[in-house]
């Protein structure tokens, strides 16, 4: 972790704090009898009493139990509704069962769901995502972590080099090789990394984002096969490129040797096309995943031209089934059903034109309270996409970013909301707008966030 920035909270009153959270914490459980009851039943049959491990992070004593999700809103087993601006982490971006996408989805379930064969949607969602990002080949898997995995063996198969380059505090999913960070300089495992089969280093060059010196110095030992990025990071914040940052970046790999993948699973949220088509980027491959199914497993990942001739070329009829790249259910017909209707008619130019304008919304308000309260925070947006930082200016790379979480505050935070009727994603704080988010939706996180403020830092 970076250790540039200075604290940025010592206007935080961390008594105060404690006690709000302990207030914060005795309301959730008292309005949650049913989820708790649950929560103590799941304790019997699923590890640590979650069904998967990540659901731990939610801000109260545990997770709330839903009933029922659609469109911006779920309610819980208590009755209680929230507007969901997780959103899952951008896998329901689309809104929660949009209408399109569940009717499809009911439609093919009702005629197949898996038959290890192609389909004609198959088809049709090639041909629609080449027409989005511009790449012309694509496979499909049942998850964007899938989907990285697959696009790294084929990036060092075709290189014939056997590492990869990411940037300081990246996430792609749980792909073994992206958990390292730059510890003072040094490259290691990333805090928390469970059993990792070797050390990251072995495998991994890691840079911080918009170092262009760096990356040309790790670029240069020639053993690169693929540099895996976002376009912009979104997973410790959002952490913007520098101008010209990716025009240099993209002439450095091809001047070393190396390709560039680029994994659009959030930057989706820059607009159909993703950041890549609304910057006119032109990675060598690229990944999507998550919401491009209405919500259903799915995951995407494309090349260009040159390289599936060359993948083509040495993939043997006789082993393409024990490669390494793989997934008996991926490209499943339901799957496929489900990511032609939201690509058809959910994820459209129009659902773009509706929620970027309520992220906007959503930035100025969020500015506004921290203006108001004299907190040393900004907040920052991209596409449908935006987060509150507790830092007084946008960060320049992962490491900076990094070092202005502050678990304690944004559980505070996260869980204010969650009392009040307001979900934001467990793992920082993003707000993602959906077709079917409004502005009224938007407004009351204002009224929320600015409430949450007012108690942590009175006038
Ligand atoms: C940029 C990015 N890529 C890939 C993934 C992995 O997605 P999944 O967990 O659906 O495989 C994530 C998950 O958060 C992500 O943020």
């Amino acid at each position: 972790m970076s250790t540039a920035a200075p604290s940025p909270l010592k206007s935080i009153d961390r008594s105060r704090l404690a006690s709000l959270m302990e207030r914060e914490s005795a309301t959730f459980v008292s309005s949650h009898p049913k989820s708790a009851a649950l929560y103590e039943r799941a304790q019997k049959s699923l590890l640590a009493g979650v069904p998967m491990n990540w659901m731990k992070k939610w801000a109260g004593k545990f997770p709330v139990f839903v009933a029922e999700a659609r469109g911006a809103h779920f309610t819980d087993v208590d009755g209680r509704d929230y507007i969901d601006f997780c959103l899952g982490d951008t896998g329901a971006m689309t809104g929660h069962s949009p209408a399109a996408s569940a009717e499809a989805i009911a439609r093919q379930s009702a005629r197949g769901i898996t038959t290890m064969l192609p389909t004609e949607d198959a088809c049709w969602v090639g041909e629609e995502l080449t027409r989005r990002f511009s790449l012309p080949y694509w496979q499909f898997t049942l998850t964007a972590t899938d989907a990285n995995r697959f696009s790294i063996r084929i990036a060092r198969e075709i290189t014939g080099r056997s590492k990869i380059l990411v940037f300081n505090y990246c996430y792609h999913g749980s792909v073994d090789e992206s958990f390292i960070t730059l510890n003072h300089g040094v490259a290691g495992p990333r805090r928390g990394n469970i059993g990792p089969p070797v050390n990251p280093s072995l495998t991994t060059r890691v840079v911080e984002f918009n170092d262009l010196a760096a990356l040309e110095t790790a670029l240069a030992h020639t053993d690169v096969a693929c540099i895996l990025a976002e376009p912009v990071m979104t997973n410790v914040g959002i952490v913007h490129p520098a101008h010209g940052f990716w025009q240099a970046a993209r002439e450095l790999a091809r001047l070393h040797g190396t390709l560039l993948i680029l994994d659009e699973t959030h930057t989706l949220c820059c607009g159909p096309g993703g950041f890549t088509r609304e910057h006119h980027l032109h990675p060598d491959m690229l990944v999507v995943g998550k919401p491009i199914a209405g919500g259903l497993p799915a995951g995407a990942y494309a090349c260009s031209a040159e390289i599936a001739d060359k993948i083509v070329a040495r993939i043997h009829l006789e082993d393409c089934d024990t490669g390494g790249i793989g997934g008996t259910l991926a490209a499943n017909a339901l799957s496929l059903a489900a990511m032609r209707a939201t690509l058809e008619s959910v994820l459209t130019p129009a659902a773009f034109a509706h929620m970027i304008p309520l992220a906007e919304r959503w930035t100025e308000g969020v500015a506004a309270a921290i203006s108001a309260s004299g907190l040393p925070w900004h907040v920052t947006r991209l596409g449908c996409r935006a987060e509150y930082l507790f830092y007084p200016t946008p960060p320049r790379n992962g490491g900076e970013a990094a070092a202005a979480m502050d678990f304690d505050l944004e559980r505070f935070m996260h869980l204010y909301a969650l009392n009040r009727g307001i979900l934001l994603t467990p793992f920082h704080n993003m707000a993602l707008m959906s077709p079917a988010t409004s502005a009224a939706d938007v407004d009351r996180h204002t009224e929320v966030f600015s409430s949450a403020l007012r108690e942590l830092a009175p006038a």
